[in-house]
């Protein structure tokens, strides 16, 4: 089973701007997040990643990165970062790095010089090209709607940018980019940081020569998505920066990889690759899209069969050969029970089941902030209330193409990433304890009722039963190590599986929705010899595991001893 400390932890992910604001400007920053480090601790969280926190001018929160080794003043100095991480390893906590490899910033010092002149020395540190007919050099669509490309008037040229045009791609052919890059990442590594979550890395190598994608409706612009995305040589750069750089640390790393199914997740994270420790997932996240790989915004219900065969094929074709992130949420999607579960009836059960879903998964948990006490999305009447540039890009182009205003608003309430991004609501305070002063974001209106205070003083919380959760993983191996195995598959409302290591056995049965299935123990299983390791209900004296009628949202996790191989 290849123990590492990685596997055995939990990472839980702080959206920096919106965590925690010391100073009273609306801002989240470096010494609100120190002055929250206890509750992580009580949490009993392993790895936090802290999502970027470089200088930058902040067109796309951090992730438009100016200078790798400063930190963005909003969030405080460099010494404050030392204190951070001081005391984080004090409470016997890591830290996670996001490092931003793809792309900087336009106001990065590289970019300045590279688009001064053709003949600069750094002109070549990002991608320039002549346009084509009078337009952009190929037809590929940014990230964040649009051309990838962007004509700069300066030398007539047009320069490479997957996502906002504040975002320039760094040229990945270029050794000395390369060079300068490894040098960095060393530099942090020097620092004492723990890890890193290599943000978008799986795009930093591009089609040779800048193909047009193919372009069915001719459109201006088409997803090229496999121009961009997973190709070869994306894993030999990899392979340096493992054996240069990485390699001499014990650290952990999670790369940021859409668009794969778990045998090409293998490329990145296979025993002896040399390369990741685990990739995010992007399966799952899908589930709800009209169109696969269509685009995010055009929703359809999700359905539990599909789920399970994507989490199924994932923990199987990694088992002994890779390992899994699993997750729900994080700064780019909904939150999760909003998304997954039931935010209006039955938030505390649905988030609990959920919780214990990806908890009872083989690979390690991520919680992002405020999942642990069950945020929910956010629904702005106004797009001026948004702030996220795909959001508002997303805004801006459906108008101009004619959908009608609530519809766009609507597929916003639903998609935006600003639904995660609403500042975590730590009290019923004005604006929910986050800042005395004005949030650079609206606070979602339902802190008085949904917030860290409240949750930490009610033991019933979905807090303290994340808490249960993370202390029954650091006392159970088979919670880490077991196997995989899907129940009823075909079954429409209730997710079930076990979990086998040697002789011990899990049993996770979960319902995802209000209905009340029965649950019928399969006859491989002695009825009477499982353990109740935690439910989200009160286990009742009739219970009766051959025979279980699933309250709603209903979650049960069972050990069963010394079974017979
Ligand atoms: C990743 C980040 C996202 C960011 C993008 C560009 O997808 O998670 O927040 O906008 O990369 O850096
Ligand atoms: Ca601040």
């Amino acid at each position: 089973m290849n123990p590492k400390w990685w596997k055995e932890s939990v990472a839980y992910q702080i959206y920096p701007i919106s965590f925690k604001d010391s100073n009273g400007d609306g801002i989240g920053d470096l010494r609100g997040i120190i002055s929250k480090l206890d509750y992580l601790q009580d949490l009993g969280v392993d790895v936090i990643w802290v999502c970027p926190i470089y200088k930058s001018p902040n067109h796309d929160n951090g992730y438009d990165i100016s200078d790798y080794c400063d930190i963005m003043k909003e969030f405080g100095t460099m010494a404050d970062f030392d204190v951070m991480l001081r005391e984080m390893h004090a409470r016997g906590m890591k830290l996670m790095m996001d490092l931003v490899l793809n792309h900087t910033s336009h106001q990065h010092p590289w970019f300045i010089e590279s688009r001064s002149s053709k003949d600069n020395p750094k002109r070549d540190y990002y991608i320039w090209r002549k346009g084509k007919n009078g337009g952009p050099p190929n037809n590929w669509e940014s990230y964040f709607s649009g051309s990838v490309w962007e004509l700069d008037p300066q030398t007539d040229e047009y320069y490479l940018h997957l996502y906002s045009k504040y975002q320039p791609d760094l040229n990945w052919e270029n050794q000395v980019v390369i060079d300068k890059l490894h040098e960095m990442v060393e530099w942090w590594l020097k620092k004492g940081v723990d890890g890193f979550r290599f943000d978008a890395i799986a795009h930093i190598i591009k089609a040779e020569g800048y193909p047009d994608a193919a372009n069915p409706g001719g459109t201006a612009t088409v997803r090229a998505y496999e121009m961009f995305s997973n190709l070869e040589d994306v894993h030999t750069m990899l392979q340096n920066l493992h054996d240069k750089v990485l390699y001499f640390y014990d650290i952990m790393t999670v790369g940021e990889t859409s668009g794969l199914g778990p045998e090409q997740a293998l490329d990145y994270v296979g025993d002896g690759r040399r390369e990741l420790n685990m990739t995010f997932m992007f399966e799952h996240m899908n589930l709800d899209c009209a169109a696969p790989g269509g685009g995010k915004w055009d929703t359809v219900p999700w359905k539990l069969t599909d789920l399970k065969k994507i989490m199924s094929n994932w923990q199987t074709v990694l088992h002994n050969r890779g390992w899994n992130a699993n997750y729900l949420c994080n700064h780019d999607q909904p939150r999760s029970v909003s998304r997954f579960g039931n935010d209006l009836f039955y938030r505390v059960p649905s988030a609990k089941m959920l919780a214990t879903f990806i908890h009872m998964l083989e690979g390690t948990p991520y919680i992002y902030q405020g999942e642990e006490i069950g945020m929910t999305n956010v629904a702005f009447e106004l797009i001026d209330d948004y702030r996220d540039v795909e959001t508002l890009n997303y805004y801006e182009e459906k108008r101009n193409q004619g959908m009608p205003e609530a519809q766009i608003m609507s597929n916003i309430h639903k998609k935006s990433r600003d639904n995660a991004r609403t500042p975590m609501q730590w009290d019923d305070s004005e604006d929910g304890g986050f800042t005395t002063g004005v949030p650079w974001i609206r606070v979602n209106s339902n802190f008085r009722e949904i917030n860290a205070a409240a949750a930490v003083k009610d033991p019933d919380s979905i807090y303290h039963y994340y808490k249960k959760l993370i202390q029954l993983r650091k006392k159970h191996p088979v919670i880490v190590y077991g196997e995989y195995a899907l129940l009823l598959e075909e079954h429409e409302e209730i997710y079930a599986f076990t979990r086998t290591l040697e002789d011990q056995r899990l049993l996770i049965i979960l319902n995802f929705y209000e209905h009340e299935p029965v649950f019928e123990l399969p006859a491989e299983f002695a009825a009477g010899k499982q353990e109740l390791l935690i439910s989200n209900y009160a286990p009742s004296k009739e219970d009766d595991l051959t025979q279980l009628k699933l309250r709603p949202y209903e979650a049960r996790v069972y050990l069963e001893r010394q079974i017979q191989a």
